[in-house]
């Protein structure tokens, strides 16, 4: 958008200057300490902050340092999150814990990035307690990485530098991606919708969305280097293409992405109830190449509410598009968020709640419970249940969420549908584990060589959220 072609290249051509001074830097230390530099990326939070990682160890890679397994490395770098306080209070766990490393190490250095950076009370409170981090940035600079990294290396003072915006986009980074057959791709950045319990508004900026044609290039590059199953990312995928030079609105977007050569499979994530269009329910419909999943972020039941989230929909405006999804995409999962505790809310409010989990029959659904955000609207607000109250109400919802995603994941049972493979189940080596069009989780006897390919399963056993499966004969 308001990136001008000059921006994109000369700050590309600094960067890359940078990666080639960084890659002498790393050989001559290589040679010093006769061994090569490692790094270990840490990433909390969500889709966006994987897709970031990819990209900082992309850089790391390109700098010339190897990957480590563990913290125990020249390198320890956190992508941090900052959506609720344990997120906040993980990371500070983990640093305090890293404290050791450079008594172990002491040449080692510990990076943090992301969204907790965001926020200047945070990095104040780690210029204080944790001073031997070496470098923080945050989620609108993340492009100058590669200087950073330099400059960390070259100067003895810590380097710190965290913008409160951009307007401008550089995507691309050298990747490092995790699955060779599977990407994120970024369609938009930053989010206008300030719902009031929210602080990805003021962590990650105003909504940006991405050209077109950029977007279709990246998936074409993506699909050539192997990649069969995208997922579209933005903090509201609805309102993709505001602002763009050539307009474009995303059913349109995603009409072309699913007709690129090649791509076998299209997700995307988030799309915001309040404007949800029949053209988008139409091209799911149409266009078999995208995936049988939304996730609809629900937050609330009630209208009371969700008014005072500031979400901008009702009750019943969920429940009719809801109903709509469910009668025109009958095979589509329906997924979603919700949280219990926002300030105002009551024990009737979550009734309401409870009364939409069973009407939608949500296919899976992520519970949380109200974490104040400082600076947003809903943490100057008074508290209406007791936490005893919300605890009880959040184990209600919980159990009501997990009994009716039970019902829905098991009607599938015996069906044969396709799955993309995608890893050695942790638990089980014998067991390799796909992901069907729905988002179903399903662990089929097979070797690593089923990964990354489509194959026809068949789900014989439904075991609550997944399925146990066998490979079905083409
Ligand atoms: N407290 C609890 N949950 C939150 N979410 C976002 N902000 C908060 C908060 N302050 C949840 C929402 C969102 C998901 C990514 O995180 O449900 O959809
Ligand atoms: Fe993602 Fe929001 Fe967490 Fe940032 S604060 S990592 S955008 S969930």
């Amino acid at each position: 958008m308001t990136n001008t072609p000059d921006f994109h290249s000369k700050e590309k051509i600094r960067q890359d200057a940078y990666l080639e001074k960084l890659r002498t830097l790393t050989e001559d230390l290589f040679a010093e300490r006769k061994a090569p530099l490692t790094f270990h990326v840490v990433t909390f939070g969500c889709q966006m902050n994987a897709k970031d990682s990819e990209k900082l160890s992309g850089v790391l890679k390109a700098a010339g340092f190897l990957m480590s397994e563990t913290e125990d490395a020249d390198l320890v770098l956190f992508n941090t999150c900052t959506v609720r306080d344990n997120a906040d209070q993980r990371l500070f766990g983990r640093l305090g814990r890293l404290s050791h490393l450079k008594k172990k190490r002491p040449h080692a250095k510990i990076a943090l990035c992301g969204c907790m950076m965001q926020e200047a009370s945070n990095v104040e409170k780690i210029k204080k307690s944790y001073p031997y981090v070496d470098l923080i940035f945050g989620t609108h600079n993340l492009y100058r990485f590669p200087e950073y990294l330099y400059t960390m290396y070259t100067q003895d003072a810590p380097v710190i530098d965290i913008w409160e915006k951009t307007d401008d986009i550089l995507e691309d980074l050298p990747t490092d991606r995790k699955y060779p057959f599977k990407s994120g791709v970024n369609i938009m950045f930053g989010c206008n919708n300030f719902c009031s319990y929210c602080i990805v508004p003021y962590v990650r900026g105003r909504e940006r969305s991405r050209e077109k044609e950029e977007i279709l290039a990246e998936i074409r590059t993506l699909v050539q280097s192997g990649v069969k199953e995208v997922m579209l990312l933005g903090q509201n995928v609805n309102s993709y293409g505001r602002g763009l030079e050539k307009a474009c609105t995303f059913p349109e977007l995603l009409r072309e992405v699913s007709h690129v050569e090649g791509l076998a499979r299209v997700r995307f994530m988030t799309p915001h109830p309040k404007d949800f269009s029949p053209e988008l329910l139409q091209v799911i419909a149409e266009e078999k190449t995208v995936a049988r999943h939304i996730h609809l972020p629900l937050q609330s039941g009630s209208t009371k509410i969700l008014r005072e989230m500031n979400r901008r929909y009702t009750k019943e405006d969920y429940l009719s598009l809801a109903e709509r999804i469910r009668r025109d995409l009958p095979d589509v999962a329906i997924t979603t968020d919700i949280i219990v505790g926002f300030p105002t809310e009551t024990m009737e409010d979550v009734e309401d709640t409870l009364d939409v989990i069973d009407r939608v029959q949500f296919d899976n659904a992520y519970t949380f419970i109200y974490s104040p955000r400082r600076g947003t609207p809903a943490a100057a607000l008074p508290k209406a249940l007791t936490d005893e109250e919300i605890h009880a109400a959040f184990d209600r919802v919980l159990a009501r969420v997990q009994h009716n995603a039970r019902i829905r994941a098991g009607l599938l049972e015996g069906e044969t549908h396709t799955a993309l493979f995608e890893e050695v189940n942790e638990k089980d080596p014998s067991l390799i584990t796909g992901r069907l069009s729905n988002n179903m989780i399903v662990h089929v006897p097979g070797d690593p060589s089923l990964i990354g390919s489509f194959r026809k399963v068949f789900l014989k056993e439904c075991h609550g959220f997944y399925y146990f499966g066998e490979i079905a004969k083409e």
